[in-house]
């Protein structure tokens, strides 16, 4: 029986599961078995992986996380493991790879295309920074999670009558921060991609309090930075060299409430935002995505990435995806400033 291999990598989200189901059910109409890969690289590395059939991905659909396992293996940091890895793969002889990853885990494969190892991409992540597709699964659900918290926070703020600093994942960019907090109607968003200084998110504050109001919320991306400053995180690197961002939503509420005498709290979403069910519109695309996968290892499309443009699902270059990074735009940002203070 012919086979097909996949493995998720870097951090994890929703939707995986929905993706890992999809690709097993297409397959399984072509006659081909499924082998997954353990904890995303590292499953290649170490030779450790499961049949995946109708029987394991039955009822995962609504599960967050991977069933698969990942990691932020880098089989490019030490010397010798992308010989390793390419052996590994041409041992199970299989027609192709599929890789479900963000940044990163498309980078390792993007060079693993160009050594001649049939790969195809499907795009994952919670911050939607990836080029060449409009949307990544994963930042749906972190957008409602986030949006849902900015509604919490707004009923406790208003009580208190304080300052409620909510800091949000993205990394290098503030997508889910900017769709978070339009969506929850945050009065400041504090991006990575458009730096404001204290005085201003103070302006904006006192401003809207003179107006009568007795509370705010400030979302703030844990990549952003003031104007002047540096992002704000461990120094400690991950095997693919970022560092762990976190910290800004405490430096920007300390300053806040220093200014302006506003009572200021802090809350930190972390890793919550990347827990739990997939929404329907994570489970589509991610459906939609897996399936497309397997239809372009069919015909023999490797080298290639799924992408969503518009409503259509296509394929494009792995190598257009991990070129840059996709950031918030000018227009997105200013449109968002109208609903500030
Ligand atoms: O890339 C997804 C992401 O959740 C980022 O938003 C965040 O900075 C990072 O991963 C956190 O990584 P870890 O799970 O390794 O702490």
């Amino acid at each position: 029986m012919e086979q097909i291999g996949i493995l998720t990598g870097g951090g994890d989200c929703p939707g995986l599961n929905p993706v890992i189901r999809a690709v097993v059910k297409r397959s399984i109409l072509e006659g081909w078995q499924v082998i997954g890969f353990r904890n995303g690289w590292k499953g290649i590395l170490d030779d450790e992986f499961m049949i995946l059939d109708d029987k394991s991905v039955s009822g995962i659909l609504p599960k967050g996380g991977t069933i698969l396992g990942t990691s932020r293996t880098n089989p490019y940091k030490k010397e010798g493991e992308a010989e390793r890895l390419k052996k590994n793969y041409e041992k199970h002889h299989l027609k192709a790879l599929i890789v479900v990853g963000g940044e990163d885990t498309l980078g390792v494969a993007h060079r693993l295309v160009q050594e001649g190892v049939r790969i195809v991409g499907i795009p994952k992540t919670i911050d939607n920074d990836l080029s060449a597709t409009d949307y990544t699964f994963g930042f749906d659900t972190a957008v409602n999670v986030a949006m849902e918290s900015i509604d919490r926070l707004h009923t406790t703020a208003e009580s208190h009558n304080r300052v409620m600093v909510v800091e949000i994942m993205g990394r290098h960019a503030g997508w889910i921060a900017l769709e978070a907090g339009l969506a929850g109607g945050a009065d400041v968003i504090l991006l990575p991609e458009f730096p404001m200084t204290v005085g201003e998110i103070c302006e904006v504050i006192k401003r809207r309090h003179a107006r009568g109001r007795t509370f705010s919320i400030v979302a703030v991306a844990e990549g952003a930075r003031l104007a002047g400053g540096d992002e704000v995180g461990e120094r400690k690197l991950d095997e693919f060299g970022h560092v762990r961002l976190g910290g800004i939503g405490q430096a920007v509420a300390e300053l806040i409430e220093k200014k302006t005498g506003f009572e200021t709290r802090v809350t930190v979403l972390g890793h919550i935002q990347r827990g739990g069910s997939p929404t329907a519109f994570d489970r589509v695309l991610g459906t939609r995505f897996g399936v497309r996968a397997v239809e372009l290892v069919k015909q023999g499309k490797f080298g290639r990435m799924v992408s969503l443009r518009g409503r259509d699902i296509v394929d494009v270059p792995i190598a257009e995806a991990v070129k840059q990074l996709k950031l918030v735009g000018k227009e997105l940002y200013e449109l968002a400033r109208i609903f500030f203070g």
